[in-house]
């Protein structure tokens, strides 16, 4: 491994040098312009950690509990789709990472490996994302194929039903490249658009024709004994009606900054998503994570873990699961170090205590 890979930024400077540009374009852009995907790493820098000292921390651990499952740590990676796109091995080789790591996996549904091959490299600690089908046997289909594989939670994925404004990586001239696919879905998914009539609109009566709604969420909560967790939560009137419809947890999240510009930050929204299900509702936020004491802010502000996005396919693209393995390291070390810097032996010392707000810098 090159020893400039200190932390998780020196993955995505080689990541950068080493995909072709509209590739990284893809991946590192957002909606719009960016403004949410640099609002989700500006939202994070606003904090300071107030360390506590002389603690004991020599039973330390970063052992957390969600929905009844243990994890190794607070950090889960996040579904990211096609990530053939930048490695061979794709999927395979970032759960093997995940396995050698102990590190909880959200495999896509838009994976460009079988979800059964993802699956048959990690043992424990696999949660499958859901993207609701036009159709609903198809959506019926990756329920029962992900039960069957061993999946141990569904995360619905719930911000996106059209795709958002990809403009930095339309202007890179990203195309999807044809041997880079969605193999867990049907070739033929589409339900067949409808001509629309004059007057009607190509996002409401065209691209949302087929998009879920809470109706969805209902009758999926009663196809599968799985716990489902709905992902890209960001108001609290949202978070309550679904843990109120039966949900078992959320992931507080803007997609990466990848779906509605502008839209809040996890970390703007999360003190409020926290109160408005109570203190026990399982939380997970993401955006913006490239550090451990990024995880820890998240934990301050009230989630119980976080998800980690874009890193993962910086690493892959430099060194394969190798690479995966090396950010996962860095940032489970990190945030163990901040722990123990800030006097917090375990997740539960973890509280919006420790957080102080930056002082606002002059301008020079
Ligand atoms: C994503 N994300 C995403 N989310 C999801 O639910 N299903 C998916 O298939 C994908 N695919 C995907 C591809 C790429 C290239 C990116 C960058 C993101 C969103 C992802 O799960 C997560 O919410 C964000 O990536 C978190 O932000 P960071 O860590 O990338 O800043």
């Amino acid at each position: 491994m090159d020893p400039v890979v200190t932390c998780l930024a020196d993955f995505e400077a080689l990541a950068r040098g080493a995909l072709p540009p509209a590739t990284y374009a893809h991946i590192a852009g957002g909606s719009a312009d960016g403004q949410t995907v640099d609002a989700n790493t500006a939202a994070l820098k606003q904090f300071r950690i107030v360390s506590r000292i002389l603690v004991d921390c020599r039973d330390g651990s970063t052992r957390v509990s969600l929905m009844g499952e243990a994890f190794a740590h607070p950090m889960l990676l996040a579904p990211l789709s096609y990530q053939r796109l930048v490695h061979p091995e794709g999927e395979i080789a970032t759960a093997q990472a995940a396995d050698a790591l102990d590190t909880g996996m959200i495999v896509s549904t838009l994976a460009s490996q079988p979800l059964e091959a993802v699956a048959g490299v990690l043992p424990r600690n696999k949660w499958f994302q859901l993207y609701l089908q036009a159709r609903w046997d198809d959506t019926i289909s990756l329920v029962r194929r992900a039960e069957s594989a061993g999946y141990t939670a569904l995360v619905v994925t719930v911000d996106a039903p059209v795709t958002g404004m990809r403009n930095q990586a339309e202007r890179a001239g990203f195309r999807q490249p044809a041997d880079v696919v969605a193999v867990n879905l049907p070739a033929t998914r589409d339900v067949g658009q409808i001509a629309l009539e004059p007057g009607q609109s190509r996002v409401f009566q065209g691209a949302m024709l087929h998009a879920p709604t809470w109706e969805a969420i209902r009758r999926l909560l009663g196809e599968t004994d799985l716990p489902i967790v709905l992902k890209g939560v960001l108001s609290a009137a949202d978070a309550r009606a679904a843990r109120d419809l039966g949900v078992s947890g959320l992931v507080v999240s803007n997609h990466g900054g990848r779906a509605l510009a502008p839209s809040p930050t996890a970390v703007e929204v999360l003190p409020e998503i926290r109160q408005a299900v109570g203190e026990d509702f399982p939380l997970l936020a993401d955006g913006g994570v490239r550090r451990g004491s990024d995880v820890f802010v998240y934990l301050a502000l009230g989630a119980d873990a976080v998800l980690i996005g874009r890193p993962q396919l910086y690493a892959l693209a430099v060194n394969g699961a190798l690479g995966v393995a090396r950010m996962l390291r860095l940032v489970r070390d990190e945030l163990e170090l901040t722990m123990a810097l800030a006097g917090c032996p375990s997740v539960s010392d973890i509280g919006i205590d420790r957080l102080r707000h930056r002082e606002v810098e002059p301008s020079s």
